[in-house]
């Protein structure tokens, strides 16, 4: 029999090489490949046109269980799965080390335990002690979670197959478990896929919502193989900035509702509190007005947002490459920006050094920033302070048009509600709101003409 051929998985998008490459040559990520054990193939001339069992066909409207969702105990939480915990179903939670993946789960799993269901936490990361100690902080150690500090597959689903099927069932960390049926150490991109094919097929059978823990890469994406996303009916990720206290719990893939709702947490002496009303908690509450700070009337889902952007421009004397960082925003969107309001305004960046940040620690989404984003690079560009009483919302297009965004008048009735006077935005389909004077614009030359008016 022929030696089995050595194979590397990519452990990003799963692709595989006979050789080692420093590239994956088929998602094009560097430094994503590793060897792992060959799979036996038994033939791939296997008949499988007979010997199946036959599977029932049902119409679309055919009378059936629609899944209960059930609440998690934490709203913010329910809110960005869509309206609470379905069963039988699979969330991936993604996010830095030490952003809170752990607390926010134990938080969800001592509610669910405390209102008479039963939760199964399962740590491979920490002895159930450092849970315990966790849970003492968090004033949760009288929830009846059950506790447990394992890594094995197989000792997981055995002890659970031996119990009635809890409501929740949370694995802290998927890449932390290993399966005795499959070669390779934990982490590795074929354990990482079996162990949560396993865990998966349990939650299914048994009307168990599953969550999974799932480190991060640094590039921020989900370590272990694209291929988990793809398993998982729901991909949840957790931001911040750790040295800030908010956290944004954000669903990107959704089976079973919508995907831009978003959870806003406050990681606090006593773990996560919820932040039911966020519209306030990314503005810098100064008094004086400042230039290079635009507010931006964001929308997160369904939700309105008010968030401050701030931009700095420095003049370079020498012919050095001037830097441009952004922090909380699109790199190549902000790129663009400048570049229209250079070949569209005739403004001139070139020589000058551009920051831009977005404070909190906040990561806008919104395409509706552009304007806002322009608003405080031209008024940081000619140290022109923006009125402070005044919101900024609308998308760019490359020619310089001010694009109408989607609603409208749910920013501007935030906006007026927190105490602001007047908004910017696109002329079209903007209806003005009672106690906010709205200002349309159609291209940018507008915006920069107001801003830098009689200079
Ligand atoms: P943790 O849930 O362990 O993060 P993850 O599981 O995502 O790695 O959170 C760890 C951080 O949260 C840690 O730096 C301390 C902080 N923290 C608080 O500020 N308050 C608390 O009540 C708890 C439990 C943690
Ligand atoms: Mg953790």
């Amino acid at each position: 029999m022929a030696k089995p051929k050595r194979r590397y998985v990519c452990s990003s998008c799963g692709g595989v090489t006979t050789r080692w490459q420093g590239q994956c040559a088929d998602c094009g990520e560097w430094n994503t490949l590793s060897e792992e054990a060959p799979q036996t193939v038994f033939s791939t001339k296997h008949d499988l046109s007979s010997g199946g069992r036959p599977i029932r066909f049902t119409p679309l409207d055919a009378p059936g269980e629609v899944p209960k969702r059930r609440a998690s105990g934490l709203a913010e939480f329910d809110r960005a799965l869509g309206g609470g915990l379905v069963p039988g179903s699979a969330i991936l939670l993604g996010g830095d080390p030490g952003i809170g993946k752990s607390t926010l789960l134990l938080q969800a799993a001592a509610h669910i335990a405390n209102s008479g269901s039963s939760a199964v936490y399962v740590s491979g990361e920490e002895a159930a002690g450092q849970v315990r100690l966790r849970a003492e902080r968090l004033g949760l150690s009288k929830a009846p979670i059950q506790l447990a500090s394992a890594t094995s597959v197989r000792d997981i689903l055995t002890t659970l197959g031996m119990m009635d099927a809890p409501t929740l069932l949370v694995i802290d960390s998927i890449q932390t478990m290993h399966s005795d049926t499959i070669e390779g150490a934990p982490g590795t991109v074929s354990q990482v896929r079996g162990c949560a094919f396993e865990l998966i097929r349990y939650a299914k059978e048994n009307d168990v919502t599953l969550i999974l823990v799932g480190h991060v890469t640094k590039d921020g994406n989900i370590a272990g193989p694209r291929v988990l996303e793809h398993m998982v009916d729901v991909v949840m990720s957790f931001e911040g900035e750790r040295s800030h206290q908010y956290r944004i719990l954000r669903s990107l893939k959704n089976r079973f509702g919508p995907v831009d709702e978003i959870g806003v947490f406050a990681m606090e002496g006593a773990g996560l509190a919820e932040v039911g009303n966020p519209s306030m908690l990314f503005l810098s509450g100064r008094e004086e007005a400042m230039a290079g700070s635009a507010v931006f009337a964001a929308m997160e889902g369904t939700r309105p947002v008010l968030i401050e952007i701030q931009a700095l421009i420095v003049r370079l004397q020498s012919g050095a490459t001037p830097r441009r960082a952004v922090v909380g925003w699109d790199s190549g969107r902000m790129a663009m920006l400048l570049a229209v309001l250079e070949a569209r305004c005739g403004l001139n960046f070139s020589s000058a050094e551009v920051y831009l940040n977005v404070a909190g620690g906040y990561r806008l989404a919104d395409p509706a920033a552009d304007l806002a984003v322009a608003a405080a690079l031209v008024s940081a560009l000619g140290d022109r302070p923006l009125p402070k009483n005044t919101v900024w919302f609308g998308e760019v297009s490359l020619a310089g048009e001010i694009r109408p965004v989607a609603h409208s008048s749910i920013r501007q009735r935030e906006s007026a509600k927190l105490g602001f006077g007047r908004a910017y935005g696109p002329v079209a389909t903007t209806k003005p709101e009672k106690g906010l004077e709205f200002t349309g614009m159609s291209m940018l030359p507008n915006l920069v003409d107001r801003i830098l008016g009689d200079a």
